[in-house]
């Protein structure tokens, strides 16, 4: 059979990795896949470094859309990023009759929509499984393993950037900044590093699992997001005296009101299993009411890992390619004509425990002050903790975990917490789950 022929957008840190295993791996892959699959055309600004990857083995060009309008070119991989351009090529190489592999869950997460709709019309594939969690095959997983289950929720640290930044934090008191240049040093971080710390990143991961999940449209603009920027290093010490670890957890649950999908610190019990993903690993838990709970754990970021993903996605198009397109595993999981319209819940809807941190001045009455105030608006203490004041000092840190409630009881019961006059500054509010 013919080799089956891909066109390469952007050769950096994914797609040198690709490059680089397709060709290590290329009589393996071709015995899977039925089909010799050749990178025959790599487009990338930097056509000298472009070059030196590829030593030779391919044509060259700076622009991208020599190559999503070449009609030699079954198979498009688009690693450039970001949703300008790359958008522009997705769309021209799926109107030019060509199937999409990518890794862009920024593009997914805002614009995949249209693109998945695009690709249905002319009948090719958009295959995704790096896009979230990077070599973990977290897609196919969701969308085919599970498929004879209602899934309930998933879970899931899904970003290498700042789970990195929060071991190395919590493990050798290094600071913030320090461990992030490193995480960027090891092509970790994206290309814009706010988007890992400020939790984008991870909920653009947590969109496009939402959408597999439950068979909704991609819904980024609904999705709650807090980063880590935030955290303090007290509150991480606090979780542990109490026996949790805090991770930026990305979250979907089904509810009987709609969706959660939120991502945000999370304080979660030491003893499970995912409490100790640690560096740049990513874990996905996914709770499934037939199977019950899974967990998914691998390198969720760098070359080969994501590379990894991105070259099961080709061996899937190549495997799937002759196949009618009405019979193809659908881009969302569920058919398109069947997706429903379930609301995502607004944060003040979402139920979840909380730890809350408040300085309160270390006088008799303060505790009684907190807890009725709490009491009065339906919400239980599960876990306590108070701290001598520092010698000299007339403050103290009271640290409570509640019992579940809706985020909005807790938002006023804070504001009349803060209200007290022996309650100094604000309060500290963490999100807890036990993922049980
Ligand atoms: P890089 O920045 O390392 O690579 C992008 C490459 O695209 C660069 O070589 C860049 O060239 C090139 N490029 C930029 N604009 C164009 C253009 N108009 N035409 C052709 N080439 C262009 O990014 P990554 O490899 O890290 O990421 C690629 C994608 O994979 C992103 O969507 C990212 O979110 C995703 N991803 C990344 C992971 C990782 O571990 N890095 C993991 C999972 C997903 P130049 O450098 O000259 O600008
Ligand atoms: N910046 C991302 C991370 C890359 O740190 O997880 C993988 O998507």
């Amino acid at each position: 059979m013919k080799p089956i022929k891909v066109g390469l957008l952007g050769i950096g840190t994914v797609g040198s990795g690709t490059f680089n295993v397709l060709k290590r791996n290329q009589e393996e892959i071709t015995r899977r896949a039925g089909r010799s699959i050749q990178i025959t055309m790599v487009a990338d600004l930097n056509t000298t470094r472009a070059k030196e990857l590829t030593n030779g083995e391919c044509e060259v060009v700076n622009d991208a859309n020599l190559v999503v309008n070449n009609p030699e070119i079954d198979i498009v991989i688009e690693l450039i990023g970001g949703y300008g351009i790359a958008k522009e090529l997705v769309l021209k190489a799926i109107a030019n009759g060509k199937h999409v592999v990518t890794a862009n869950k920024a593009l997914l997460a805002t614009h995949g929509n249209e693109i998945f709709k695009a690709a249905q019309e002319k009948g090719v594939m958009v295959a995704f499984e790096a896009a979230v969690a990077g070599g973990i095959p977290i897609i196919k997983a969701l969308r085919e393993g599970l498929t004879a289950n209602r899934i309930e929720w998933a879970a899931g640290i899904i970003n290498g950037t700042t789970n990195f930044i929060l071991s190395e934090m919590r493990e050798k008191g290094l600071d913030f900044d320090v461990v992030l240049k490193e995480a960027q040093r090891l092509g970790y971080a994206e290309a814009d590093p706010t988007f890992d710390i400020e939790g984008i990143d991870a909920a653009h991961k947590a969109t496009i699992m939402s959408a597999i999940a439950f068979g909704i449209p991609v819904q980024f603009d609904k999705a709650y997001v807090e980063g880590i920027t935030k955290l303090q290093a007290t509150d991480i010490r606090y979780a542990e005296q109490l026996g949790y670890r805090i991770k930026l957890l990305g979250i979907t649950r089904r509810t009987p009101h709609g969706i959660e999908l939120r991502v945000h610190p999370t304080l979660i019990p030491a003893k499970r299993l995912i409490a100790n993903v640690e560096g740049a690993m990513n874990a996905v838990l996914v709770q499934g009411d037939a199977v019950g709970a899974t967990l998914y754990y691998g390198k969720g970021a760098g070359s080969e890992p994501t590379a990894s993903a991105v070259i099961a996605d080709l061996v899937d198009i190549t495997r799937l390619a002759t196949a009618d397109p009405e019979h193809r595993v659908p881009h969302l999981a569920f058919q398109p004509n069947a997706m429903t319209d379930t609301p995502i819940l607004p944060i003040s809807e979402v139920t979840t425990s909380y730890y809350l941190r408040m300085q309160v001045a270390d006088q008799p009455g303060v505790l009684a002050d907190v807890t009725r105030i709490l009491a009065d608006s339906t919400i239980s203490i599960d876990a306590m903790l108070q701290k001598e004041p520092a010698e000299g000092e007339t403050e103290t840190d009271i640290i409570m975990l509640t019992h579940q409630t809706q985020e909005k009881n807790v938002e006023a019961a804070i504001a009349k917490i803060e209200a007290l006059p022996t309650v100094v500054g604000q309060v500290t509010k963490i999100r807890l789950e036990q993922l049980s």
